[in-house]
């Protein structure tokens, strides 16, 4: 079996993927942290098991953690922080009642309204260093993009926003390149301090409500149904904690995979200068199959003796559903390898599947769409400024996506 979770698999893990897939498709690994935990690698299995109500979110089904009373998996940080009644970590009926709620605040309208915000904010970013000829695109894009787009939808003052820029870099352990990451400690003060201002923003919305987001969520909870303001500080910090790290790698990946590509990229280049924004559309959902930001969908645990792919799984046993591997499976997927940006019916796991699917997909496809368009619209010659070797990949479990991408251009 191809060694997982080294260096080598980090920058390209679609070989192993492979092999499992082929060879042990349902497969109990030891993970870098030490827990052991059932790896699903085919399409089929994999979608199952997404929609198997059995598999619960709720880590308390996990027998290492209550028989150790210590959590090893979810958000650092963030059991102490009380932000654990959130959508992935919680089953139905309760998911169900805040998943509506949510719902009823986080419309495709809502998100559609927001683009020419969108919009402004990427063009304000590639402002900031388009004159240079060098960026990059990780610290001075990707990264910035999506906390200022969550943040001005949930409506966060735009004079607290770089706080939140600070503490959303602590929380991914991000920093500028050559500087000295967080202290130690960092992330879980980050998180702490997050909850505590969102908890005094919603404080503050309840008393003078607004057009934004969390007014919103205030508002359909205030109709009837219950959301009490720990639920709904839980429900703001998971739209900024699922809506962040993903867009990131979005754009990331995205961009990376088409500097690599370039037939495809001219491909693009030449519809969108047609002023065809069809194939947009299919780019942008191929670059999240071909290298989704979401390598395995989070944890879920047994909460009954089961089987996957015919494999026997013992009540309390962690399942990771490995996306990126499901996305390359060639029974699903003609010519998985390849980047075929005109693919059409592309049924891809990069946002999961069954009640847990992302809330967030249309605002994360509109920062895609913006993002990838204006950036190869604005550096028409936007390179890699190093060989792809050199490039360094995060090493997180559930999440796949660079530590920096440095790019050159002629400057504009
Ligand atoms: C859930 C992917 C962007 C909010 C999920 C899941 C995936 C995913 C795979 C399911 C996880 C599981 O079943 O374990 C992505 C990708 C994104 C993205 C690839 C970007 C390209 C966003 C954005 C937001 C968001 C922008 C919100 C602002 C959520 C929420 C859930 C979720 C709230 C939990 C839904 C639930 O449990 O009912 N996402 N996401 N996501 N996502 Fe996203």
């Amino acid at each position: 079996m191809p060694p997982l979770f080294d260096w080598e698999f980090a920058a390209d893990p679609y070989p192993a993927y492979a092999w499992l897939r082929e060879h042990a498709p349902v497969r109990r690994t030891r993970l870098p942290s030490g827990v052991e935990a059932w790896l699903v690698t085919r399409y089929a299995d994999a979608r199952q098991a997404l929609a198997d109500q059995r598999l619960s979110k709720n880590p308390v089904h996990h027998h290492e953690r209550s028989a150790h009373g210590k959590g090893k998996v979810g958000i650092p940080g963030e059991r102490s922080a009380n932000l654990m009644t959130h959508l992935l970590n919680i089953d139905p009926p309760d998911h169900t009642r805040l998943r509506r709620l949510v719902s009823k605040a986080f419309t495709p309208a809502r998100v559609a309204e927001f683009e020419p915000r969108v919009r402004e904010l990427t063009d304000r970013l590639i402002d900031g260093f388009a004159a240079r000829g060098e960026a990059d695109l990780i610290h001075e894009f990707a990264f910035p993009l999506p906390i200022y787009a969550i943040c001005d939808m949930l409506g966060v003052p735009a004079e607290d926003q770089d706080d939140f820029r600070d503490w959303a870099g602590m929380m991914l352990r991000h920093h500028k390149p050559g500087e000295p990451g967080p202290p130690r400690g960092g992330v879980g003060r980050a998180v702490k301090k997050m909850r505590n201002y969102l908890a005094e923003l919603i404080h503050r919305k309840r008393e003078k409500p607004d057009e934004d987001l969390i007014s919103g969520l205030i508002r359909a909870s205030d109709h009837g149904e219950h959301l009490t303001e720990n639920e709904a500080a839980a429900m703001a910090f998971i739209l900024l904690f699922a809506g962040f790290e993903t867009t990131v790698n979005l754009i990331g990946n995205g961009t990376y995979t088409l500097l690599g590509n370039p037939r495809q990229r001219t491909l693009l280049c030449d519809a969108l200068a047609a002023g065809d924004d069809g194939l947009l559309a299919t780019a942008v959902e191929e670059l999240l199959r071909y290298d989704g930001p979401v390598e395995m969908a989070t944890w879920r645990f047994a909460t009954e003796p089961l089987q996957i792919g015919g494999v026997r799984i013992a009540g309390g046993e962690p399942v990771l559903v490995v996306l990126a591997a499901a996305d390359r499976d060639p029974a699903k997927f003609d010519d998985p390898d390849v980047l075929d940006l005109r693919r059409r019916d592309n049924q891809h796991l990069g946002y999961g599947h069954g009640i847990h699917y992302c809330l967030g997909a249309p605002l994360a496809r509109l920062e895609g769409r913006v993002a990838l368009s204006t950036l190869l619209h604005r550096l028409p010659d936007v390179r890699l400024a190093v060989p792809p070797d050199e490039l360094r990949w995060r090493g997180g479990l559930i999440m796949r996506g660079l530590r920096t991408l440095p790019v050159e251009f002629t400057p504009q």
